[in-house]
């Protein structure tokens, strides 16, 4: 099978995303080439360090250069800076010690990538990290990008930092022994950049929903590469979020209210962003912006990948005042992004109370 990579061409940031089965197998030869590594510091949350923590360590053993595990407890409710303080305190403990030619690794999913990035960006002022993204989601979305940070009881990602990875190593057959709602939960921003960007993915995500389900190692590679290509070139476009990259935020403003209102743990952040594409579609579709058979197609392919499109009632007071409080909020205006078509979407920041109610109306019918 042969290896798929995209290209991010940042200028001086630039980087390529390399997917290829086994490629875990090949992170040292990758660092080996990059020259100039001092150390290396891996970040790897618990369950991923005990899956795959030897593997990893084993091909960073060929370069010969002293490298640590650093274990982070799983799950959202870490990604904190007090994970981070403590991170630093293990990194500044290292000998020989952390400098500025030193290499970050991280191993796992969005919140170790997040986490990893943002201690990169931060350790000694900024040092290079790499990406071995391990979900889905973090495969197809979190990994290209450079956004990197941690939350804050006052919201998720308030604190963070742009700091772009020197590349991406995806090794699809990792994904494997992924638990079936995590999967899903990357499937849901695969429908998500489809909507935003591309025809082909929507009918690739219809027609091969079983092949991606069961998760086979070649249809990923092809999945994660188209992903990847469309997040690339809409960062590529507008790297710090000043127009365009705000596009990839489509279903998270009501995404990111439901994901807190429901409870982290209770819902995976895809399942969240797949309910917040339905309600921003009803919006559309009320605005008289979307065709109601547009917003059916997309419901249609959420189903056939396992996605609930329908969940228990929730306050639209609640997630109307999360919404506000959002980092993208700006004086009382939601900001929200309304498809037109599949492929086409529009930014808009003009949502009313009303609005939220019958789309929350919709959620729960
Ligand atoms: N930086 C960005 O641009 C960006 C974009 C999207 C999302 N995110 C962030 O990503 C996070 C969500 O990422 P996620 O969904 O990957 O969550 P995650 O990192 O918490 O991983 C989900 C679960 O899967 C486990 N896991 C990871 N890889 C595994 C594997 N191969 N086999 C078995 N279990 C495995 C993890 O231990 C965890 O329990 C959120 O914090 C979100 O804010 C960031
Ligand atoms: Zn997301």
């Amino acid at each position: 099978m042969s290896e798929r990579t995209v290209e991010v061409p940042l200028g001086p940031n630039a980087y390529s995303v390399r997917i290829a089965p086994g490629l875990i197998e090949q992170v040292g030869e990758f660092v080996g080439a990059l020259g100039d590594v001092s150390r290396l510091a891996v970040v790897a949350d618990s369950n991923v360090a005990e899956l795959y923590g030897p593997r990893l360590m084993e091909s960073l053993a060929a370069t010969s250069l002293p490298a640590e595990l650093l274990i982070v407890p799983a799950g959202e409710e870490n990604k904190t800076l007090a994970t981070c303080g403590k991170l630093f305190d293990d990194l500044f403990a290292l000998r020989p010690a952390m400098d500025r030619s030193s290499l970050i690794v991280t191993l796992g999913g969005g919140v170790t990538g997040d986490i990893g990035g943002f201690l990169a960006a931060t350790c000694l002022r900024g040092v290079r990290f790499l990406q071995c993204s391990t979900t889905l989601l973090a495969a197809v979305d979190a990994s290209t990008g450079g956004k990197t940070g941690v939350d804050h009881p006052a919201g998720k990602n308030l604190i963070g930092a742009f700091h772009q990875p020197v590349g991406v190593l995806i090794d699809p057959d990792l994904l494997e022994s992924l638990p079936a709602a995590q999967l899903r939960s990357g499937l849901a921003e695969c429908v998500k950049h489809a909507v935003i960007r591309s025809r082909p993915l929507l009918e690739m995500l219809e027609t091969r929903a079983e092949d991606l389900l069961a998760c086979r190692s070649e249809t990923m590679s092809e999945l994660i590469a188209a992903n990847v290509r469309i997040k690339a070139d809409v960062v590529v476009a507008d790297e710090r979020e000043a127009s365009l990259r705000a596009i990839l935020n489509y279903g998270h403003t009501f995404g990111h209210a439901i994901e807190v209102e429901a409870g982290y743990g209770r819902i995976t952040h895809g399942q969240a962003v797949a309910l917040g594409m339905v309600a921003a579609n009803r919006v559309a579709v009320g605005r008289g912006l979307l065709g109601p058979d547009v917003a059916c197609r997309v419901e249609e392919v959420l189903k056939r990948l396992d996605l609930a499109t329908r969940w228990e009632p929730l306050s639209a007071e609640s997630l109307w005042s999360r919404m506000l409080h959002d980092k993208k909020t700006r004086g009382g205006k939601v900001k929200l992004i309304l498809p037109r078509d599949v492929g086409r979407v529009e930014i808009h920041d003009d949502l009313s109370t009303g609005e939220v109610s019958a789309a929350l109306e919709h959620l729960c019918s």
